[in-house]
């Protein structure tokens, strides 16, 4: 099918399945593996979009089931998509909805037409279809659009539930790319579908059962979308059980597209999956543990909620370079500028556009229970944190010294040694 990206490898490491390449998108490059942060509500709770662009996000998540509800289509058609409504003039990637349906509402069932739900304003009883799903996606206007899928926990013991699922998301891809073939009525060109402005990726399902993840990734390789992510995973499922599924899904997709693994994660999972052949990751965890005052660093995580920070004056990662933790007035880098040269890491290390505000331990202990400035600026190192480390993972790609760098992240994670 057509495509509105381009994939071009820059580098694969010589002894894992690590690789880094430069992802071209509507609204721009970025470059992989890549870390995307989660913007649910068209908003990274507590963060201006500005602040996002300033840690170097170039590519973020918004969730066509939550859009969908508020503002809803009419409005998204009106100001002329998400990027408009957000002032957002980089890419963004949508989730098609059923998933969020199903894991925050426990009324939804899923049937063969698609994902019934209670509307949770009114309670009115309401149905996301693959046609409706990729319909609001297109008026989000987002570069990349996720089809609907048929989600089962990877922890659940009914096979026979999970086969299903695994072909109706097949079945649901092949009425999403039907809907996203249709004429683009904004088109410039006349008679163009939406497929040649946004992206449509496919969702591998089949739990952890490798074959039915093997007969999965082959059907869905077939229907030659731009990007291939998979899905199933982040449920709590044990780790060697969740490698051997991506090991096993990375070793059948094609090298020369996109791989997402969604809902993942923790820095521990990004960088083994990177190992495994994954490019993208979304997760809503580095977020949601700031406002519980946890700060992300490279000795670990730090409840900076306990009274031994009461008077730590140092910041919050002595080796972080965010703005949160850089020097008060110190001054921006240089914009991120996605390129395939190793050199570039030398002149622009961090993307980072904003100035050092000098935080300490101590002040974000203080603000924790009281002030809501706690939570974001917790927020705002840990977004650049995880987008930071999946920069460092790509120049060890690069340099061909990935293995050493995935020790040297686990002994500063689990033995304090940065
Ligand atoms: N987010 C995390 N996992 C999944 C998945 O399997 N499908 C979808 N649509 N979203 C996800
Ligand atoms: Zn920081």
């Amino acid at each position: 099918m057509p495509s509105a990206l381009q994939f071009t490898l820059a580098a694969r490491c010589s002894t894992t399945k690590a690789r880094a390449a430069v992802l071209t998108l509507p609204h721009g490059p970025v470059e992989t593996p890549l870390f995307m942060p989660v913007a649910t509500q068209a908003a990274l709770k507590g963060l201006t979009p500005e602040q996002l662009e300033s840690v170097g996000c170039r590519l973020c998540l918004n969730n066509t089931y939550h859009l969908g509800l508020k503002p809803g289509q009419a409005v998204l058609d009106k100001v002329g998509g998400a990027h408009k409504l957000q002032s957002w003039p980089h890419n963004i990637l949508t989730d098609s909805g059923g998933f969020q349906m199903v894991s925050l509402l426990q009324l939804a069932t899923v049937t063969e037409s698609g994902v019934e739900f209670l509307s949770p304003h009114d309670g009115t009883p309401m149905l996301l279809t693959p046609e409706h799903s990729i319909d609001l996606q297109h008026s989000i206007g987002s570069d990349i659009i996720m089809q609907l899928d048929d989600v089962i926990a990877t922890t659940s013991p009914d096979e026979k539930r999970m086969r299903e699922a695994m072909y109706r998301s097949i079945r649901w891809l092949d009425r999403c790319v039907e809907e996203h073939m249709k004429p683009d009525p904004l088109a410039k060109t006349p008679g163009a579908s939406f497929a040649e402005r946004q992206n449509l990726f496919c969702i591998i399902q089949g739990g952890l059962d490798l074959e039915m993840r093997k007969e999965c990734c082959e059907e869905m390789v077939k229907r030659d979308t731009p990007g291939i992510a998979i899905g199933g995973l982040s449920g709590g499922e044990e780790k060697d059980k969740y490698c051997k599924v991506v090991n096993t899904c990375t070793s059948l997709l094609p090298p020369n597209k996109p791989r997402y693994v969604m809902g993942v994660g923790y820095p521990e999972d990004l960088v083994i999956s990177v190992a495994l052949g994954a490019d993208m990751f979304d997760c809503v965890w580095g977020t949601r543990t700031a406002r519980f005052g946890n700060a992300i660093t490279s000795a670990g995580i730090l409840n900076l909620r306990q009274s031994s920070y009461a008077s730590d004056f140092t910041p919050i990662d002595p080796s972080c370079t965010c703005p949160v933790c850089s020097p008060c007035g110190s001054p921006p880098s240089q914009p991120l500028n996605p390129t395939i040269s190793p050199a570039s890491y030398e002149s622009n290390p961090t993307g980072y556009t904003a100035k050092g505000m000098g935080v300490t331990k101590a002040y974000i202990h203080h603000l924790a229970a009281k002030e809501t400035a706690g939570a974001h600026l917790l927020t705002v190192h840990n977004v650049a944190y995880l987008l930071r480390l999946m920069r460092d993972a790509r120049r060890a790609v690069v340099e061909d010294r990935y293995p050493r760098f995935v020790r040297r992240c686990f002994d500063g994670w689990y033995n304090g040694d940065v």
